[in-house]
């Protein structure tokens, strides 16, 4: 995604590129040019630049005459050229407009996509399976009503929003954020789609509340996160594009960020405990990781803290950088009222996951496998469990640091922000296509583009909406979805993973 959302920075019309340059350095293949051919350039640059033909920043950015080289580009690869769309406020407040400047079509450079997606994009139809026969109704569309938040319909590429509630802070806010974001990505390539979205941890559309004769079929209904028991089309949550209200940024900047703060201390010298550190709350399992912690009558290698958001605030939130807590060969991930949204957080750092068992998952959760990817905790046997798996790990370090890197690079790999907006496109894409009936924009609801929502915006959620922002449309089509889980390939699934969760579970006991 980082070729999209940063964009082509130095890209010069005219085919030639700027590379980063530093005294007697050179970063890319640039060579050297003479002083007389570099004079010239320069002053053709400054030119450029002077009238505004070009991105004056890259020049801004370095001191100049070290810096300043050019290579033709005479790719063989066909180059579409990439224009940004940057933040269009020319109106003030809610008087702003959608541009019409943003294309309404792309052109991919390949006329096929040649990747396929990620295994975690096949649970997509699986939590459509409950339509798939009966397709979807404008009328069963309605009864997700009393579940929603808000209703989003695409009709032509444009987004129409229509408020039922607040949620808690900005959940629906960055939702459409970054649904608006995919629209960008991928301009004339969503359908025109009509749906629910509910902002909540949990989804309270009961499977066991649509079953019998009489049964109508329930509503489908967009969700951050599911479980055995309800109803959810699980989507990516809003932390994706920033969860300003604790200064948590964009994924993609937290992620560099976590990247550059695990290599601060290497795996052998961290802390050798298990780490946690949040709002333990009243939700029971965190309440029960608490007692695990340090104290004079027992130490069950736990180190936990709390987390007082309202105190961080306060104080900048100095102490809450999620970047500067890798710093545990061991971290534990335990839900809240529902999934939580730190299990990427934590998953990236490095250190081995500890993972308390989880009811809810998200979009990618379910294709995470114990052993390789986190070391499994049984909710009932918080602290011991804890124990032995820090132990074992000191005694197995290389084993525990292999469960550690693979648990980050799930988290770099199925969690690039490419990955997760195309997991966004072929949700809504599956979803779409189970419409049985054209949506329609309601007269309740209002268009919404990245204008609209950002320009009257300020402070952190200003910043985050414009670091989250993809400036141009993608040159390449999404991935391309794997087929479908039969019933055989969950059951497998599920099964290998509880043999090898009961296996951990048997050394526990013998422990
Ligand atoms: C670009 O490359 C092609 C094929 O390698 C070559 O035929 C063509 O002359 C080159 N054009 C320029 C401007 O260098
Ligand atoms: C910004 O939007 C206005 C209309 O809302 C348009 O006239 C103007 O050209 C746009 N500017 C850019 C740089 O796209
Ligand atoms: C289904 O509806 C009919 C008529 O309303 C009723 O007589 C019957 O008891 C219902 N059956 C169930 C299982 O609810
Ligand atoms: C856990 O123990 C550590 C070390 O004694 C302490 O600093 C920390 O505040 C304790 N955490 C909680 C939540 O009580
Ligand atoms: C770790 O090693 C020590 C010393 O060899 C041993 O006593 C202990 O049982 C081991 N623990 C685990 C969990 O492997």
């Amino acid at each position: 995604m980082a070729e999209h959302s940063k964009g082509f920075r130095g890209f010069w019309p005219c085919g030639y590129q700027i590379s980063a340059c530093f005294p007697n350095v050179c970063l890319g293949r640039s060579k050297g040019l003479k002083s007389a051919t570099a004079f010239i350039f320069f002053t053709f640059i400054l030119i450029a630049a002077l009238v505004n033909w070009t991105d004056i920043n890259v020049i801004q950015d370095y001191p100049i005459f070290q810096m300043i080289s050019a290579r033709s580009i005479n790719n063989t690869k066909k180059h579409h050229e990439r224009i940004e769309f940057p933040l269009n406020c020319s109106e003030p407040g809610s008087s702003q407009k959608c541009p019409e400047t943003y294309p309404t079509s792309f052109e991919p450079d390949e006329p096929s996509s040649s990747k396929t997606c990620p295994d975690y994009f096949r649970w997509i139809q699986e939590d459509l399976k409950q339509w798939k026969t009966s397709g979807i109704t404008e009328e069963m569309i309605e009864r997700g009503k009393p579940f929603a938040y808000f209703r989003l319909v695409v009709v032509e590429g444009k987004a129409y929003v229509e408020k039922y509630r607040k949620p808690y802070q900005t959940r629906d806010v960055f939702t459409i954020w970054g649904i608006l974001q995919l629209l960008r990505l991928y301009p004339g390539k969503v359908p025109d789609l009509d749906l629910m979205f509910n902002c909540e941890d949990k989804s309270m559309i009961l499977k066991r509340d649509y079953q019998g004769l009489n049964a109508t079929s329930p509503p489908p209904v967009f969700h951050y996160s599911g479980n055995t028991d309800s109803l959810a089309l699980v989507f990516p949550d809003w932390t994706f594009w920033g969860w300003a209200e604790v200064n948590i940024m964009p994924w993609e900047n937290m992620l560099s960020a976590i990247k550059k703060g695990r290599q601060r201390t290497k795996w052998e010298d961290r802390v050798p405990y298990a780490y946690w550190r949040g709002n333990p709350h009243v939700y029971e399992e965190r309440v029960e990781l608490m007692k695990c912690n340090l104290s004079n009558k027992h130490d069950w290698n736990v180190r936990v803290y709390r987390q007082d958001w309202r105190k961080e605030r306060k104080e900048g939130f100095k102490n809450s950088n999620l970047e500067d807590q890798c710093t545990h060969r061991y971290k534990i991930y335990v839900e809240g009222n529902a999934w939580s949204v730190s299990e990427k957080y934590i998953l990236a750092c490095d250190s081995m996951t500890l993972v308390v068992k989880p009811k809810y998952f998200d979009f990618f959760s379910r294709s995470m496998v114990p052993l390789r990817h986190y070391w499994p905790i049984r909710s009932n046997s918080i602290c011991k469990d804890l124990k032995f798996a820090v132990e074992w790990g000191n005694n197995h370090t290389e084993k525990a640091r292999a469960i550690g890197k693979e648990g980050s690079k799930l988290m770099e790999e199925f969690l690039a922000m490419e990955n997760v907006y195309d997991y966004m496109f072929h949700s809504l894409n599956e979803y779409a296509k189970l419409l049985k009936y054209k949506p329609k924009i309601s007269p309740n609801a209002k268009l919404v583009c990245a204008e609209t929502m950002a320009c009257s915006e300020e402070g952190l959620f200003k910043k985050f909406m414009e670091q989250s922002m993809v400036k141009s449309p993608s040159h390449k089509l999404p991935c391309k979805l794997p087929p479908q889980y039969e019933p055989h390939h969950i059951q497998s699934l599920l099964a290998t993973n509880e043999d090898i969760t009961r296996q951990v579970e048997t050394w526990g006991d013998e422990y």
